[in-house]
């Protein structure tokens, strides 16, 4: 692979976005390898939590617009729909995903950092929706992603501005979950990936789906889906050695059956 480099560090899936000297901006091809990195650590049952990051300065610096002046209307559409259909795949996977963000978050970059479960933010990181300064709007989803994270208020705000904001700000306003000195990201990052490594994954993954899926139903249906989901946990090893350790004082080892 050209555009990312994927590693593997029992039970986490490192995935860096490899294009430096592009501050990361994302093409098809970075669209199409992220797809089959994701894919690679899904399909593998030892890794247990999926961490996204970049190489270099920044997370990512949003969709190549070294590219755009090729496209035309189809393209343009096809082009927009193939990154948001890799952020929805990445949201809807059963495993947790992690956006260590070490820099530069804009755009493209932004709604990658979105399309995760969970985002840790370098102090030194920025983070915007800058296209309405090209004379277009986000396209992979941040529209959509961005109103459901922190509030219409806020999303308008920074959609119609394309002002770029700190990490602090970021986390003031529920952008990032948390927000660490550069020279801690990967440590901090790591210990949050292991932290949630020892979960049972049953219920991460019914967890996910319940508010992935559950915030765009009716409620009643919302509330349903997850008395349902009931069912299936209480049918798993796992809810019954999570029971047992909890009664035996001992602390719970989940195998995800
Ligand atoms: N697409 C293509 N190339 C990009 C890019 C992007 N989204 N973002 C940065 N680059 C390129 C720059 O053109 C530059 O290339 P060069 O060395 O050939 O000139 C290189 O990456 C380094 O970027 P540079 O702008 O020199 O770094 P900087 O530190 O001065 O500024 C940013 C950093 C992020 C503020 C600035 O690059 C920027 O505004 N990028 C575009 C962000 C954006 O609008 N994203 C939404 C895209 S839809």
């Amino acid at each position: 692979m050209e555009t990312i480099v994927i590693k593997k560090e029992t039970p986490i899936g490192w995935i860096y976005l490899n294009r430096p000297d592009r501050l990361n901006a994302i093409n098809q091809q970075m669209i199409k390898e992220l797809r089959q990195g994701i894919d690679e650590m899904v399909y593998d049952s030892d890794i247990k939590v999926i961490i996204i990051t970049g190489n270099g300065k920044a997370f990512s610096a949003g969709a190549d617009i070294s590219r755009f002046k090729e496209l035309n209307g189809y393209t343009a559409w096809q082009f927009a729909k193939s990154g948001r259909e890799l952020m929805d795949y990445i949201e809807n996977i059963s495993k947790p995903t992690i956006a260590m963000v070490n820099g530069y978050a804009l755009g493209g970059g932004l709604e990658l950092a979105m399309a995760c479960d969970i985002r840790i933010a370098a102090e030194e990181a920025q983070l915007g929706l800058p296209e309405i300064n090209l004379g277009i709007y986000p396209g992979f989803g941040g529209t959509q992603r961005l109103v459901r994270l922190i509030g219409k208020g806020k999303a308008l705000e920074l959609m119609l501005t394309g002002d770029r904001i700190s990490a602090k700000e970021a986390e003031k306003i529920g952008l990032v979950n948390k927000v660490v000195p550069l020279s801690n990201l990967e440590q901090e990052t790591r210990n949050f990936a292991l932290k949630l490594a020892e979960k049972p994954p049953i219920s991460i993954a019914l967890i996910k789906l319940l508010v992935n899926q559950g915030i765009d139903l009716p409620i009643l249906a919302g509330l349903n889906m997850e008395s349902l989901g009931w069912g299936v946990v209480f049918s798993t090893e796992d809810e019954k050695e999570g029971v047992s350790a909890f009664l035996e004082k001992r602390k719970a080892q989940f195998k995800g059956k």
